[in-house]
Formats: C-alpha cells, sequence, structure tokens
C-alpha cells in the first residue's frame, strides 16, 4: 500500500530482505561481542586491544543502522531483538568472565570471519535482486575485511 512497496517487486523483496536480516543479526551480535571483550579484557596490551574493540563495536553498530534503514526503505521490517539475534546469527562467542587478551584477538578474527561469509553471501544474493542494496553490502564488507586483518595483524 505504501509507495515505497512499489521499489522492488516482491521476489527481490523477499531475497533482499532476507540477506540483509541475516546480515542485521550477525552486526548486531558482532557489536555486542565486542563490548563484552571491550570491558572483561586483561592482559599487558590491554589499552590498545579496549579502544580498538570499542572502534568495531561502533563500526557494528553504524553499519547495522545503515544495513536496517535500508531494509525498511525496501520495503523489509528488520528484526533487530535480542532473542531474533541470538536465533540468527551464528557468530562465536565468548565465555562469561575474563578474556585474555590472546583470546579475545583470536575471537574477534573468528567472529569476523563468519560475518564476513556471511556478508560475501549477502553480496552474491543481491547483485541481480537489488544492486543498490549491494553496493551498500559490499561497502561494509571492505570495512569489515579491514577489521579483520588488523586482528590477524596481532596474532
Ligand atoms: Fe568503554
Amino acid at each position: 500500500m505504501a509507495v515505497i512497496d512499489g521499489i522492488l517487486n516482491s521476489a527481490d523483496r523477499k531475497v533482499t530482505g532476507e540477506a540483509l536480516q541475516q546480515t542485521l543479526a550477525d552486526l548486531i551480535n558482532l557489536g555486542l561481542l565486542a563490548k563484552q571483550a571491550h570491558w572483561n579484557l586483561t592482559g599487558p596490551h590491554f589499552r590498545s586491544l579496549h579502544l580498538q574493540l570499542d572502534e568495531l563495536a561502533d563500526l557494528a553498530r553504524r553499519s547495522a543502522d545503515e544495513v536496517a534503514e535500508r531494509a525498511v526503505a525496501v520495503g523489509f521490517n528488520p528484526d533487530g531483538r535480542a532473542a531474533t539475534v541470538a536465533d540468527q546469527s551464528a557468530l562465536p562467542t565468548l565465555e562469561h568472565g575474563d578474556i585474555e587478551e590472546g583470546t579475545a584477538v583470536e575471537i574477534m578474527i573468528d567472529a569476523l570471519f563468519a560475518l564476513i561469509r556471511t556478508l560475501r553471501q549477502a553480496v552474491t544474493e543481491t547483485a541481480a535482486a537489488d544492486p543498490i542494496s549491494q553496493d551498500l553490502l559490499i561497502g561494509i564488507t571492505a570495512a569489515v575485511e579491514q577489521q579483520h586483518w588488523l586482528f590477524r595483524a596481532q596474532r
């Protein structure tokens, strides 16, 4: 009924919406993981890694906002509720308690790699369905892959 429903046909809207939704769930999850590690980190390089994890959380939250708003723009309702994120996102998680910095780096590398797989699949899926959403996803993928490199370089 709304005018924005007309941007994509229903098949393309479904493909695009689902790709954006999976990406959204993983981005929200990554933002939560980065904050959990930011708070509970221990180790001799605490300060630099503490700050780096906050930058990652900021990137995840900013990107999640862009992805969710793109979903709405094409007529798909994004779902960022905690239960939905827990159900849909399969990123590795952290144990409760202190997180030694080497463990934090390894978990972030694995979580970023899982997110990269989601993003690259979403990029492929949206290629024909909605190249504008694909463009947004490509930009986010580049930023996430840069973060993956930054954490890998600390091994
Ligand atoms: Fe903080």
